[in-house]
């Protein structure tokens, strides 16, 4: 089994996201997250797993400041999250959510161009102009992800794999440093799923985009993940390279949460043994 998680968090000089120690105890008591501390380079693939309400969402958010850490900092780009530079950190950060998030009728570009409404003028915002060059972003993200074709096609007439490929370049138009996802493909079958984790992973590899993802599924995490970080109970478990999960540790991770558990191959079009999986549910937003 791979070692425990370091005690100290070792300065690490290459990491695009850097928190902290992130302690979030909510108005009732409740505390989501207990010390929590990560590093991720750019280009990285970070999913986080864990079980209902080990606060993979809490830190999600707190990481773009809709929640406000209750002890401990988050830092980006080397600079630090608060209340005075969100419009500037928000910017940098694509999110991508389990419910995709679109709006229905309009076309899949005015929606990938939607991505970048709070980094525009209000004016822009209130009568949805654009400049001609991020017209040309938002096709080219469009072509990125497959759906070039389906530029001009209202969203509410695109399958769910495509909607949520639109989603992804909704995220990319903003150029992110960092991209988030609450469960990405928990709303999709287990081969779209595949589909668009496959492009939300080489894309951001090959533009050197940090993510995070949050995933209930196992197989998939160790699939795409260059790191697997399990959470429990607002901590850190583990925090592993993917190869050196076991399905021990995963156990770990889900000590006393285990009844949705599941077992077994599921379909995946590399025909890979899949060894384990977890069905659940939630949310960014
Ligand atoms: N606004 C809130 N007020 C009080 N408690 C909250 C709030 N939001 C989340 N929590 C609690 O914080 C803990 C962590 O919740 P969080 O949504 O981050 O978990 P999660 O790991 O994302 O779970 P899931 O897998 O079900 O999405 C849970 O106990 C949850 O009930
Ligand atoms: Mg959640």
């Amino acid at each position: 089994m791979p070692s425990a998680v370091p005690k100290k968090q070792a300065e690490d000089p290459q990491s695009v996201l850097r928190i902290s120690d992130a302690r979030k105890i909510f108005e009732d008591g409740t505390a989501a997250l207990k010390g929590v501390r990560l590093d991720v380079r750019p280009g990285e693939f970070v999913v986080v797993l864990g079980p209902s309400g080990a606060g993979k969402t809490t830190l999600l958010r707190s990481i773009i400041g809709l929640e406000r850490l209750t002890a401990g900092d988050v830092w980006l780009d080397g600079r630090m999250v608060q209340a005075s530079n969100l419009a500037e950190i928000r910017s940098k950060v694509g999110m991508i959510f389990q419910g995709f998030n679109l709006i229905d009728n309009l076309s899949a570009i005015n929606n990938v161009l939607s991505g970048l409404l709070d980094t525009r003028g209000s004016l822009a915002t209130l009568f949805y102009i654009f400049r001609r060059s991020d017209k040309v972003r938002a096709l080219e993200c469009l072509d990125q992800v497959g759906l070039l074709d389906k530029a001009y096609t209202a969203v509410s007439k695109l399958s769910g794999g495509q909607r949520q490929r639109v989603g992804v370049a909704r995220a990319l138009i903003r150029q992110p440093r960092l991209l988030l996802a609450d469960e990405p493909v928990a709303s999709l079958d287990p081969m779209i799923a595949f589909t668009v984790l496959s492009l939300i992973k080489e894309i951001c590899a090959k533009q050197g985009i940090a993510v995070i993802c949050n995933l209930h599924q196992v197989d998939l995490a160790l699939r795409f993940a260059d790191r697997v970080v399990g959470l429990s109970g607002g901590r850190v478990l583990l925090d592993e390279k993917a190869e050196a999960i076991s399905e021990d540790y995963v156990r770990q991770i889900y000590a006393g949460h285990d009844q949705g558990m599941y077992f077994g191959a599921t379909a995946n079009p590399d025909e890979e043994t899949v060894r384990f999986g977890f069905l659940g549910s939630g949310s960014l937003q």
